[in-house]
């Protein structure tokens, strides 16, 4: 399909340990379009960085495969870039070599580079902090400094494995507001993997819910309401409880065969 980013159909893995199988995920399959942000949302274990990383091309399937624009992803490639929870800078280079360190190896004027990573950097509001060292800087400014990078190699899609979770409230608030405004300027496609419900509901167009052992798709929630949202809304605390029933934290029975 024309507007498709990204097509994961069939996707099965099993780990060995010791000679232990585990199959950590069954028959995966799922759709992301073009410009879409979607979050996949399940319990600790159930699949999720594993799943991710398949799509970035870091681990490869036992069964199945991913589609990025068409093309069979075998590999990391530069049109699809990954962002970590934790440790994405380089400790010795500061804020502007760690986002110029993104456009390594790109065709470009030393001059259409730095335009590059200074417009990146001022999307994230870090224009005044260019020559300080990560150790200089909060946790929440050091992911700005990777979303920055990230944006500043102008990918196709943006992964990020859990990319707010080591903040405090605030700071993790303000990043998902940030990111929430460059993805709807750069229309750039996101996929997000999460614990929180809360985030997932506040950035997402589609929530993906895994459930565990093996992990699978168990289900797809659509949420429409127009962006930014207020976490303060009637219709946010809808999509939470209808989320929370799935995981049958809302004290409301589930019925389901899947384990969440
Ligand atoms: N390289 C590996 N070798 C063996 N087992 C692995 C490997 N990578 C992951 N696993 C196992 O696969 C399962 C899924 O791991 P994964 O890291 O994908 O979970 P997750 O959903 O991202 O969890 P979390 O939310 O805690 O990050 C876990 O049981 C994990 O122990
Ligand atoms: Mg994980």
């Amino acid at each position: 399909m024309a507007d498709e980013m990204i097509a994961v159909s069939g996707i099965t893995k099993t780990f060995f340990t010791g000679s232990e199988p585990s199959r950590v995920l069954d028959d995966v399959s799922f759709t992301i379009q073009k410009g879409e942000i979607v979050t996949l949302l399940g319990k600790s274990g159930c699949g999720k960085s594993t799943l991710l990383h398949m799509v970035g091309g870091f681990t490869k399937a036992d069964q199945g495969q991913v589609l990025l624009d068409s093309q069979q992803v075998q590999r990391p490639t530069k049109r699809c870039v990954m962002l970590f929870q934790q440790r994405n800078l380089l400790p010795w280079r500061s804020v502007l070599k760690n986002v110029e360190l993104g456009l390594e190896g790109e065709k470009l004027s030393a001059d259409d580079k730095k335009e590059r990573v200074l417009d990146a950097l001022k999307l994230v509001g870090l224009e005044q902090h260019l020559h300080k060292f990560p150790h200089e800087l909060s946790g929440g400014m050091q992911q700005r400094v990777a979303i920055a990078r990230a944006f500043a190699m102008q990918p196709d899609v943006i992964l990020m494995d859990e990319p707010f979770a080591a903040l405090d409230t605030f700071s993790r608030y303000r990043l998902q507001d940030e990111l929430v405004r460059i993805q709807s300027q750069k229309k750039t496609t996101i996929l997000l993997v999460t614990h929180d419900i809360d985030e997932a509901v506040y950035v997402s167009d589609r929530v993906l819910i895994m459930s565990s052992h093996p992990g699978k798709i168990y289900k797809e929630m659509k949420i429409a309401q127009t962006k930014p949202r207020d976490r303060s809304h009637g219709d946010f605390h809808y999509f939470r409880k209808k989320i929370l029933d799935e995981f049958e934290l809302s004290g409301v029975p589930n019925t389901s065969e899947y384990s969440i």
